[in-house]
């Protein structure tokens, strides 16, 4: 049995107990969804309690930590060489619609570094957890990126742009990218949570991920998974600015390269 260090057993704590409360709140969600008035007022709420919870936990836990937040931003400084990076609720427009598929993302920086990612899927209790140079996994199981090298044979999953969420050019550059990649590949995907795309191409699942625009919170963990993982990681561009760029590229090493060859020729 893998035993979790002290950081990784804090980070899964932490997102356990904000989780509680999301869970409550998804049950609400779906009775509102019966109602005329929309609850998105009441799924920001469960965002911002959910996001406090972690605050309070994770700042019990490691003082020194400075904060980078989804909903409150770079609110803390800490000792300038530890952060948390923190998504409380990844997956909104799914957590919103009812619809089961949402996650709580924590990723723990070390001088500028990303050394452990913890993405918990409420809904199965299923918590995948990484830390550099220890390895990924899916609860108490090893993860492994698929083995997959024909792209024809690759399932691929991405996000699509969607309204207020880049400008007219990006939406237009993507369907570029998105009729680049179908025409190559088995299938392609768009389940609504960053933080659990890249989580399911470092257990093989996907046997690839991208998507631009993203917060750091939104991909923070994931990128320590898919790597401890054995995946790549880049941002669009092929480079190492995922978190500045917002553009990331996922792969197992056969497909990235080529995966990448496509998106740019687009
Ligand atoms: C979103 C999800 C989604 C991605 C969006 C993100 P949120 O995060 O990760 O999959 O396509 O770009 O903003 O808003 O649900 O935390
Ligand atoms: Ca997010
Ligand atoms: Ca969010």
């Amino acid at each position: 049995m893998i035993k979790q260090s002290a950081l990784i057993v804090v980070m899964e704590r932490a997102a356990r107990r904000a989780a509680r409360g999301l869970l409550r709140d998804f049950g609400e969600v779906e009775q509102l969804q019966v109602s005329r008035k929309g609850p998105a007022d009441f799924v920001s709420q469960a965002d911002l309690k959910a996001e406090k919870v972690l605050r309070e936990e994770l700042e019990k836990a490691r003082p020194e930590f400075g904060f980078l937040m989804e909903e409150s931003g770079a609110s803390k400084k800490g000792d300038g060489r530890h952060r948390w990076i923190v998504d409380p609720l990844d997956g909104t427009s799914n957590f919103l619609h009812g619809v089961p598929h949402f996650a709580v993302s924590i990723a723990a920086e070390r001088d500028g570094e990303l050394v452990a990612g913890v993405v918990y899927e409420p809904l199965r209790d299923e918590t995948y957890w990484a830390e550099k140079g220890i390895g990924a996994y899916l609860n108490q199981r090893r993860l492994r990126v698929s083995a997959r090298r024909q792209l024809r044979e690759a399932l691929i999953a991405t996000g699509v742009p969607f309204l207020g969420h880049g400008d007219e050019a990006r939406h237009r550059r993507y369907l570029q990218e998105f009729g680049r990649v179908m025409g190559q590949v088995a299938g392609i995907r768009r389940w609504g949570t960053a933080s659990l795309d890249l989580a399911f191409v470092a257990a093989g699942r996907f046997d690839g991920f991208w998507e631009h625009g993203l917060g750091p919170w939104d991909m923070a963990a994931g990128i320590v998974l898919v790597r401890e993982a054995g995946g790549y990681v880049s941002d669009l561009e092929g480079g190492g600015n995922m978190l500045k760029t917002g553009g990331i590229l996922a792969a197992n090493d056969h497909l990235h390269g080529e995966l990448g060859q496509l998106l740019r020729q687009a």
